[in-house]
């Protein structure tokens, strides 16, 4: 039976981390369990910063960005040395089962401690939306509707200024940022990997716009890419609109989460408990057609993400 169960939160942080922390230790508290968190993520594990919380410690955090226990980055968990210290650590502390809230690797350390005889359960909390296990991360809207926040304010410079702007968004291997954005706000052009740039496509758009004077051009680009500095030059040659960037950067990872994610937060959170309650075992929890669901650890790593290839469409006819 599990007794005690530890959480951490691990790789880039994503608003709604800290609703689900609350939602793991409150539903585990609730069920007579242990709480413990780690601070630092899986750094944080290799080095023992565990602590025992209790209810008050999730007081006011549902609102809250980023993440109260921290999170970090650790490409050493490659290593199988560092991975079984830090199974030792759990069992130092006689740790029964560990939760890990973040992305893809994420899920990657929390399967290497499950072969080091750890009970693992990963919550999916990334802004980029890139992991193939659910259909939605805890994080995702927010970071959406901080980009079209930002993409509202610069449409009224942009039409005032009668510019093209490009806008980076974030978004490592996925393009859903992008292409939500792209679609909640009307864009005139969204380039990302599911959507690659057809420079000549584009050109004869803006130049037709620009023919019908038009105001402006919003023109959304997942990182990684392209050099938009680049991109924004050729834009200003061959079309005459003045061109400017804008990265958006890490802004998209802060602030409070949307009623979505902190409700998206509290379902996979405590169901990660009622698996550890119920039927103790290693497991990665997602959403699926708005119904939690839960996989064994080494098919959903396995899983790729779905590209919204229906998306793409709909922002093409809307265009
Ligand atoms: O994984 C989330 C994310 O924000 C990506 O969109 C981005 O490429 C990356 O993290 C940046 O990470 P860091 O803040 O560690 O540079």
């Amino acid at each position: 039976m599990i007794r005690k169960i530890a959480i951490l939160t691990s790789g880039g942080d994503a608003p709604g981390m800290n609703a689900c922390l609350r939602a793991c230790i409150r539903a585990g508290l609730y069920q007579g369990k242990e709480m413990y968190v780690v601070y630092d993520g899986l750094r944080g594990l290799v080095e023992g910063e565990i602590q025992q919380v209790n209810k008050d410690f999730t007081q006011d955090i549902i609102n809250r960005g980023g993440t109260i226990i921290r999170s970090a980055r650790l490409p050493e968990f490659k290593q199988d040395e560092v991975v079984a210290q830090a199974a030792e650590k759990l069992s130092d502390f006689e740790i029964d089962a560990l939760i890990g809230i973040g992305g893809d690797g994420t899920f990657k350390g929390l399967q290497a401690l499950s072969r080091h005889g750890v009970t693992v359960v990963g919550i999916p909390a990334t802004i980029d939306n890139d992991v193939g296990s659910t259909d939605e991360t805890i994080g995702f809207t927010t970071a959406l509707n901080t980009i079209c926040d930002c993409v509202d304010k610069l449409k009224d410079t942009s039409g005032s200024h009668q510019r093209c702007s490009l806008i980076e968004v974030m978004g490592r291997e996925c393009g859903d940022l992008a292409m939500f954005a792209a679609l909640a706000e009307g864009a005139e052009g969204v380039i990302c990997i599911e959507h690659p740039l057809k420079e000549e496509v584009l050109f004869k758009k803006l130049r037709k716009m620009k023919a019908q004077n038009k105001s402006h051009a919003i023109i959304i680009v997942s990182e990684n890419l392209l050099d938009i500095n680049e991109l924004a030059s050729k834009i200003a040659t061959e079309t005459g609109f003045d061109t400017r960037t804008e990265v958006l950067g890490r802004l998209q990872r802060g602030g409070s989460p949307t009623a979505h994610d902190r409700i998206l937060a509290a379902r996979l959170g405590s169901r990660a408990i009622d698996i550890l309650v119920k039927q103790p075992a290693s497991r990665i929890v997602g959403v699926k057609n708005n119904e939690i669901v839960d996989y064994d650890i080494n098919e959903a790593v396995e899983m790729k993400h779905r590209h919204t290839h229906g998306l793409r469409d709909l922002i093409d006819m809307l265009q």
